[in-house]
């Protein structure tokens, strides 16, 4: 079977096994999304949002793009943030990272990959905001797990400063925002505790 031909196998299978999980399932969905979670986390495949919290269709509003970057100017995160705090009401916004990402080691080294490198000049940004922390760090691995993390700090601290957020918090709207990097190798999430 090809691939294509797979996913509408396990889709049919995916549909039958959820209504018979919760015979409501898909028409308490079919006239809104109520999601009080939204996610901000890297493109990697092996990132997914919902399967690695356990969550079901309809609980998370997501955002994805290589290495997890809040970009100030990037009309589409900042549609996604609008829609989601000023109409869903979310609660929660996570910007999740994980170790390993192929996005951050990239803008660890000089070597030229195309169009990406313009995208991930934003995690040269990082590294320029934290040079002295990092030149303290003499293992590339250490570095590399850290750069993940702080990439994570630094894009949440773009979402706080985005005026959607802050006029939200402005205005008394109940809005957390959390910084969390994921571990492929054991697929455990973490809390870096920013706020
Ligand atoms: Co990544």
């Amino acid at each position: 079977m090809d691939t294509i031909d797979t996913i509408f196998e396990n889709n049919k299978a995916w549909a039958k096994e959820v209504t018979r999980e919760n015979p409501d399932f898909f028409t308490s969905l079919l006239n809104q999304q109520s999601p009080k979670i939204l996610w901000i986390g890297c493109s990697d495949s092996r990132v997914p949002a919902n399967q690695i919290m356990n969550l079901p269709a309809g609980d998370v509003f997501v955002h994805r793009n290589i290495a997890n970057v809040v970009v100030h100017t990037d009309l589409n995160l900042l549609s996604v943030l609008q829609y989601a705090v000023d109409v869903l009401k979310v609660e929660h916004i996570i910007v999740c990272g994980h170790y390993g990402c192929g996005g951050v080691k990239a803008s660890m080294s000089d070597v030229q990959h195309g169009l990406i490198d313009n995208w991930l000049r934003h995690i040269k940004d990082v590294q320029r905001f934290h040079a002295q922390e990092l030149s303290n760090i003499h293992n590339t691995q250490e570095r590399f797990d850290t750069l993940c993390e702080l990439n994570v700090v630094e894009q949440v601290r773009n979402v706080l400063n985005t005026t959607i957020v802050t006029n939200a918090l402005i205005n008394g709207q109940k809005l957390d925002v959390h910084g969390f990097i994921y571990n492929i190798k054991d697929g455990l999430l973490k809390d870096l505790k920013l706020n």
